[in-house]
């Protein structure tokens, strides 16, 4: 009887051994977690499709920061649904809009809270696309990229002033990483850093999202601006030329489709790589674990592991506060 030379199972016989040789661990400090803010007063309003995500008017804020913080994340991603919408997105560079109202009331709460800014039109653009849109001759209507530029610093900036500790452009135009490093620069916000949204896929995953910020487009689709899912060397042009444009962190988008985008892109650049766990992945899990299919806890948090192994250094994730103090109760 011959019997095996290699005995992988060796360290495996104990939780401390396991424990000794894990090469990947999630902690709280991975975590940006996104938040959805609105006007009106005592709204914590539940968003259907993403069941445990809200919106909060301001007044209602604070106690999410606070849980947040007290879950020990150091970063949170805001969301702005405007009051009002039209063709040029006016309500996302207005100073005192919501993005930026929300902005200073977090760094007046949690002054050590990091506050990072989405910064896209398609919320606050009546027809819901990410840009400016011209009517072509043909009557086709497109996104111009280089007159959506010019809002789309506008409202960085306007951010920035607000007291954004960091500028997250997730609109895919071309050239948005130059335009809005040169516009903070002019402004005077040199060291607010970039985090890209460089590799966006025109991705169904961001369903949930639309019905939680109203940001559907109202015609065609984003797939003149987004990727397509299919392509990857795609993907390490645009993260090249983010980089060329002054970009400081990488996003990948959607999470868990793509790890092999995420992978790619650890391997190519030296840069800290973010991965969008985005709102259908969580939207699946808690369905599933709604039906008592699977165990949401465990599930959650071989996902998280999953992209972190992949390469991502930081994940924006909706389960941020639950996945931090499943953590903390599993240590
Ligand atoms: C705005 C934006 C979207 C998401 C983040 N920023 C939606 C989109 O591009 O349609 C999606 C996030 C998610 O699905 O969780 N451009």
């Amino acid at each position: 009887m011959s019997y095996p030379i290699v005995r992988h199972r060796r360290l495996r016989r104990t939780a401390a051994l396991r424990g000794l040789v894990r090469e990947t661990v999630l902690t709280a400090n991975d975590f940006i977690y996104p938040v959805f803010v609105t006007y009106g007063t005592n709204v914590k309003e539940e968003i259907p499709s993403m069941p445990g995500v809200y919106h909060f008017s301001l007044d209602r804020l604070e106690e999410e920061i606070r849980r947040a913080q007290d879950a020990g994340i150091q970063a949170v991603l805001l969301f702005g649904i405007p009051e009002t919408k039209d063709a040029v997105g006016t309500s996302a560079y207005d100073p005192n809009g919501i993005v930026q109202e929300a902005t200073r009331a977090v760094k007046r709460w949690a002054p050590d809270m990091l506050v990072i800014a989405d910064t896209c039109l398609c919320q606050f653009t009546d027809h819901g696309h990410c840009g400016v849109i011209h009517q072509h001759p043909s009557g086709a209507a497109a996104v111009d990229n280089d007159e959506s530029l010019e809002l789309l610093v506008r409202a960085a900036v306007s951010q920035a002033e607000a007291g954004a500790d960091m500028i997250a452009p997730s609109n895919m135009m071309d050239g948005f990483v130059q335009a809005i490093r040169a516009g903070l620069d002019d402004a005077g916000y040199a060291d607010i850093p970039i985090l890209s949204y460089s590799v966006k896929y025109a991705s169904a995953f961001y369903g949930p999202f639309r019905d939680a910020a109203h940001s559907a487009p109202q015609f065609g689709d984003r797939k003149t601006y987004q990727m397509d899912p299919a392509n990857i060397r795609e993907a390490l042009r645009e993260a090249e030329t983010d980089v060329a444009e002054g970009a400081d962190m990488l996003m990948v988008k959607p999470a868990l489709a793509y790890l092999d985008v995420i992978r790619a892109l650890k391997e190519n650049f030296d840069l800290p790589v973010v991965a969008y766990n985005v709102s259908a992945e969580y939207a699946m899990v808690k369905a599933a674990a709604a039906n008592g299919w699977l165990d949401e806890r465990a599930i959650v948090l071989e996902l998280l592991t999953g992209m972190k192994r992949a390469g991502a250094d930081l994940i924006i994730t909706y389960d941020a506060i639950n996945a931090a103090k499943w953590l903390a109760e599993r240590s």
